[in-house]
């Protein structure tokens, strides 16, 4: 085992130096500083373990140093010691995060028992750390499927902003997986007890934005009868989800940018700003690069957002995990039978697909297949028509007779969606205009049927 380095600090060297002669006996490597000045340039310039440290010294006091070691070196064990008339002085370091105190005089053995204890303590502290990180590191992020090289880099990329406070942005297709990985970001890393608020950029109209994200006070506007905190104040200490950002509207856009520069709001109706903690996390399905050329989004906000990026493959270019994939979703559906069997042609179809819709179709599919397979195991006549075109083509003939009256209206609804999305070129608010339903709605409607409205642009 390494040797245990201790560093005793007293401001009477007779006395500093008669430790570290009986602590050397005992085979530990000791040095000693006469000043808290000095014993905060040893810290700062070599490795300690321990240090002794006399409570009442001068100019620099023994709680004094101990804040300025504590802070820069939380890992160096401090034991303090004291005399009887310092006890409450000493007390009040073990609050300031002294391990320990020993009252003078004291013995080489009493002291070498107390390093040791200290030093005993630490280990099982950095043995538990480690084994809770290995236990993470097993379970981590278990609900993401994928072995291919594409994901294994996904894993490396979460792993290595899991634990710190970096603004994340995960870029991705339409279902490849862009929310689960920000929701497992948000719970396996330190904000996890804390709340995670996961916003729509899209969804949210323009108007209510910021009474909705940074809350208003009473009377700020009609209709404001009370005070509401927003969502920045009401998940402070957690994280922020900002999905889709890309279809956040230019003016909502400079609002997110002074946030996120600021990491403060001020509530409608008040002037007084409100700091807020909060880690950012974004996803787009665009090339924010590109929309920043193209003077759809603020170059600021995207730098501030685009800190680490991480990026989803599409599942056509990670055909390997399929069966992985069909796996963990037959379990995930299954019935109280347990998870449906699926046959060989029913897995060479799916490998055989393009998957426009990535994981979100794939476990559509699945999801619809167990239910249609009745317990009987999947057959590749359960699985949606795989050869179908893809949205932006002919959707097929509009009446199948032979077809379920949910399956009919979900065709119609396909090709009618399909065809507002081809006259407004994929103007989603226009085309939910026309259908006269809401564009969240439509939305939903696009996500179904896994149509993308860019293709039709
Ligand atoms: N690697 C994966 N392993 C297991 N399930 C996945 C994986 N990727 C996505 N899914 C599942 O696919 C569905 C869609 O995922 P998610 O909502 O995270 O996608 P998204 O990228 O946010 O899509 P969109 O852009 O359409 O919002 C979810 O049910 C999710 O659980
Ligand atoms: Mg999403």
């Amino acid at each position: 085992m390494a040797q245990t380095r201790v560093l005793v600090v007293d401001d009477e060297p007779n006395v500093a130096q008669a430790i570290q002669i009986g602590l050397e006996r005992m085979g530990y490597s000791v040095g000693t500083a006469s000043t808290g000045q000095e014993a905060i340039e040893v810290c700062d310039s070599e490795p300690v373990d321990v240090m002794l440290l006399d409570v009442r010294m001068t100019p620099l006091d023994g709680i004094e140093v101990l804040g300025r070691v504590k802070k820069s070196h939380p890992e160096i064990l401090v034991i303090m010691i004291t005399a009887h008339a310092d006890v409450k002085a000493a007390v009040k370091a073990i609050k300031l995060g002294a391990f320990d105190y020993i009252l003078k005089p004291s013995s080489a053995d009493e002291l070498s028992e107390n390093i040791r204890r200290a030093v005993a303590f630490r280990d099982l502290a950095v043995e538990n750390k480690e084994l809770k990180r290995q236990l993470r590191a097993k379970h981590k992020f278990d609900s993401i499927i994928g072995n291919s090289p594409a994901m294994q880099e996904v894993f490396s990329m979460m792993e290595c902003v899991v634990d710190t406070e970096s603004t994340v942005l995960i870029v991705g297709a339409t279902g490849t997986g862009k929310e689960l990985v920000a929701r497992a970001l948000h719970y396996n890393g330190p904000r996890s007890e804390k709340r995670l608020y996961c916003l729509h950029c899209a969804a949210i109209p323009e108007h209510l934005f910021e009474s909705e994200l940074f809350g208003h006070e009473k009377g700020a506007f009609t209709g404001a009868d009370s005070r509401k905190i927003g969502a920045f104040e009401a998940v402070d200490g957690g994280t922020f989800f900002l999905d889709e950002v890309g279809e956040t509207p230019l003016s909502i856009q400079a609002k997110l940018l002074r946030v996120l520069q600021e990491r403060e709001i001020v509530r409608v109706g008040s002037t007084t700003p409100i700091k807020v903690n909060v880690r950012l996390i974004a996803a787009t399905n665009r090339d924010l690069a590109a929309e920043v050329k193209k003077g759809n989004f603020r170059e600021d906000l995207y730098y501030r957002l685009n800190v680490v990026e991480i990026r989803l493959p599409l599942l056509r270019e990670r055909k390997d995990d399929i069966p992985l994939l069909v796996q963990h979703l037959l379990e995930k559906y299954q019935t109280e039978a347990g998870p449906a069997t699926i046959s060989d042609d029913a897995m060479e179809a799916l490998m055989a697909h393009n998957w426009p819709g990535n994981v979100r179709e794939l476990e559509n599919a699945i999801e619809r297949a167990v239910v249609l397979s009745k317990g009987g195991g999947l057959q590749s006549s359960h699985l949606p028509r795989m050869s179908a075109p893809s949205p932006a083509g002919d959707p097929g003939p509009a009446v199948d007779l032979d077809q379920p009256l949910s399956e009919a209206r979900d065709r119609f609804e396909q090709q009618y969606v399909i065809g507002l999305l081809r006259e407004t070129r994929g103007n989603i608010s226009a085309a939910a205009k026309r259908a006269g339903i809401a564009w969240q709605n439509f939305q939903r409607k696009l996500k179904k049927f896994n149509i993308n409205a860019k293709d039709f642009s």
